[in-house]
């Protein structure tokens, strides 16, 4: 069993609900095998932060508060993240990595754990490399990472989307009005997809697939002269326009332009991010906390912690960062040296089955939504 005095814990990148969940399962794993836990105030700009300050008081309570048992009560239900989050472009540099490394030895942080997205698991295996055994935990409501079927975050702003949208629902039927949604999801459009199909939006358009415009527009049409009364277009955060201009609103102008249907545009974005998580999520993050503690006193680390096929499981980092370029086609020469052709094909089976299960829901919203 590898030993540890003290192990740091943060979230970093877009919070999401669930994280808090993380941290509690985190922080009381690691008491029960009588390891310290210090809670990273604001991510890895904590770490950086607590390195320039002399005084403990300040450091205490700007940048390193130590947990306990009592200080993560209650905290399950909680939305956001009582740890705070920031995205910190300082820590991806030299003198940003000193700080953070000296922050670890001045405070005898021998392990961090760290809860959101690829920025975050990529400072994480900087930190392994560096000396600081790291594990991350997928922490986002985009689910955009491909090493793991769900993000903790993904359910809960999932739900709340679909609440919303039904909300919608009703003003649109009342006024007999079409109602074009963008969701969050950063290019990503698990969320849209989703919340899309079970809300039952007459079309959705996200930026992984392309989206027949003009077949879209006559849906519309024909539902209308058919007598539907409100409808819901839903678009994904992240479609690229010439005009820089959100999709949606385009799509809502040209769908007045060629049907004359009464069309409002509407954005559901930060919001999705707050709220209590739902048991899932609770559950996943409980899981992937616990599992997190327990690889790191098996001698595990720079991995990411994954729910495939309901198992919890850890992933290498860098197969699951590099896993990911594959799947989102942004892949760089040299990307993938270091794997073997065995690891490289295992990326690829993986790339495929989660395109083809994501095609297959998109396919069905095509018959479904009308
Ligand atoms: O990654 C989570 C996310 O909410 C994305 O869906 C969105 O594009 C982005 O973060 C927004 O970032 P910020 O909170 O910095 O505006």
């Amino acid at each position: 069993m590898a030993q540890f005095r003290k192990i740091g814990i943060l979230s970093s990148g877009g919070d999401a609900p669930g994280m808090n969940a993380a941290i509690r399962a985190v922080t009381r794993r690691a008491l029960s095998q009588g390891i310290e836990v210090v809670g990273i105030l604001g991510g890895y700009a904590g770490l950086i932060g607590a390195a320039d300050e002399s005084d403990p008081e300040i450091v205490k309570q700007q940048y390193l508060r130590p947990l306990d048992s009592h200080s993560v009560s209650n905290i399950v239900t909680r939305g956001g993240t009582i740890l705070y989050s920031s995205r910190c472009p300082e820590f991806a540099t030299p003198e940003g990595m000193d700080k953070a490394l000296k922050t670890c030895h001045d405070y005898e942080i021998d392990a961090v754990i760290a809860i959101g997205g690829d920025g975050t698991f990529r400072g994480a295996t900087d930190l392994t490399n560096h000396g600081i055994p790291s594990i991350g935990i997928p922490g986002t409501i985009d689910n955009d990472i491909t090493a793991t079927e769900q993000t903790i975050g993904f359910d809960s702003a999932l739900n709340t989307t679909l609440h919303m949208i039904d909300d919608l629902r009703d003003t649109a039927e009342s006024h007999a009005r079409c109602i074009v949604t963008e969701v969050m999801g950063n290019g990503c459009g698990y969320l849209a997809l989703y919340s899309g199909i079970a809300s039952g939006a007459i079309t959705i358009a996200i930026p992984e697939i392309p989206f027949d415009e003009e077949y879209a527009i006559r849906k519309i049409h024909n539902a209308r002269k058919a007598g539907k009364r409100g409808m819901i277009a839903i678009c994904g955060e992240g479609l690229p326009t010439a005009s820089g201009r959100p999709y949606g609103e385009e799509f809502k102008e040209k769908l007045i332009e060629a049907t004359g249907i009464d069309t409002r545009f509407n954005k559901i974005g930060h919001i999705i991010r707050g709220g209590n998580p739902t048991l899932r999520d609770r559950l996943t993050a409980t899981q992937m906390g616990v599992e997190a503690v327990n690889n790191l006193l098996q001698g595990r680390s720079n991995v990411v912690m994954c729910v495939n096929e309901n198992r919890i499981t850890a992933v290498d980092i860098n197969f699951a960062l590099a896993l990911d370029k594959m799947y989102k086609n942004t892949l760089k020469d040299g990307d993938l040296e270091g794997f073997t052709s065995y690891q490289i094909a295992q990326m690829k089976a993986r790339c495929e089955f989660r395109s083809s299960k994501f095609e297959r829901f998109y396919n069905m919203s095509y018959d479904i939504c009308m």
